[in-house]
């Protein structure tokens, strides 16, 4: 049984203070992309995880992997071993900013539902993808999304049409706790660092209430307007992401030259995403990031993606 599970990217992610459980509530909108990594689980008399494709280096192959993890947690839940051969064929970079590990969890998890003729419902399946990670909750969902919580409550939201993005990847990975206490450290530093940020982008969101996914934003998707979109692309990670890694700031500026509608860093970084005004346009900047010192690889994809589970074996459709 195979599924194909796409990346995620965030529009806002806007971020609050750090909960005493370690977490920082967030308000973000996620968006799943045309870039996928597969996922074929297959029965084997224990759990073994092999690897493929251009990303897997830093990724184990044991118990750790969050896919494995993934399928203990729901062979726990069915009452079965979790006897499985669960091979990733990875193609989203790691630790990207991109959700890859929990793209890698969901598929584990959608896949061996199927695999094990479960059948379980997709809030029971939400219920294990959360005790997994933030993000894998909407790794499982796709599509376009308003996360809240820690990222693991989701509203869908209806786009009326199709958003080409460039996905610019950086040399490297960012660890995602790393970016998340450079941002309290940068606050507590600065405590005005949020209405600095306000006064220096336009898109920076009036937080004083808490994380927030602004409704300009959300009216802009509603419309298919891209040009509100892009200029709605805000991330509060983005500051202490480029703090780490100042060479970010060339890739997004490069965008901003080659017309791109908006740019920003996804998720905790380093991989950057910009707004493409149509498929050829985005063809033309993924060209142009390419070109980029800072920027290792760019990929034009479309959003909104949904996981698609396939027989193992069986033909599959884009
Ligand atoms: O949920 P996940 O395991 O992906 O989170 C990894 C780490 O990222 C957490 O341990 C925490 O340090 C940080 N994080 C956070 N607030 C979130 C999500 C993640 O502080 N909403």
């Amino acid at each position: 049984m195979s599924v194909r599970v796409p990346a995620k990217i965030n529009l806002v992610l806007s971020v609050g203070p750090l909960r005493p459980d370690g977490f920082h509530d967030v308000a973000t909108l996620f968006q799943a992309v045309s870039l996928y990594d597969e996922v074929t689980a297959s029965p084997a008399a224990d759990l073994r995880v092999t690897l493929s494709g251009p990303h897997t280096a830093g990724v184990t192959s044991d118990a750790s992997n969050l896919a494995a993890r993934a399928v203990v947690a729901l062979a726990r839940r069915a009452g079965r071993e979790p006897a499985v051969h669960l091979h990733l064929d990875k193609l989203i970079p790691v630790a990207g900013g991109l959700a890859g590990g929990s793209a890698d969890a969901a598929g584990a998890l959608l896949a061996c539902d199927r695999l094990w003729g479960l059948g379980l419902a997709r809030s029971d399946l939400a219920d294990v993808a959360a005790s997994l990670g933030s993000d894998v909750p909407f790794a499982l969902l796709g599509g376009t999304a308003v996360g809240t919580g820690r990222g693991e409550r989701l509203r869908p939201v209806s786009v009326v049409r199709e958003l080409h993005w460039v996905v610019a990847v950086a040399a490297g990975g960012l660890s995602t706790p790393v970016v998340f206490g450079r941002l309290d450290d940068l606050r507590a530093a600065a405590p005005d660092t949020s209405v600095a940020a306000r006064a220096a982008s336009t898109a920076a969101p009036d937080t004083s209430s808490g994380p927030v996914v602004p409704q300009v934003l959300l009216d802009a998707l509603r419309d298919g307007d891209a040009t509100a979109i892009g200029a709605q692309l805000h991330n509060d990670l983005q500051v202490p992401a480029l703090d780490l890694r100042p060479e970010l700031a060339t890739t997004l500026a490069a965008a901003r030259r080659l017309g791109a509608l908006g740019g920003v860093v996804s998720g905790s970084g380093p991989t950057c995403v910009a707004l493409a005004r149509d498929a050829a346009h985005a063809d033309d900047l993924a060209a142009g990031l390419r070109r980029e010192p800072a920027c290792v690889a760019a990929h034009a994809v479309v959003g909104p993606a949904a996981p698609l589970v396939t027989p193992d074996g069986a033909p599959r459709s884009a």
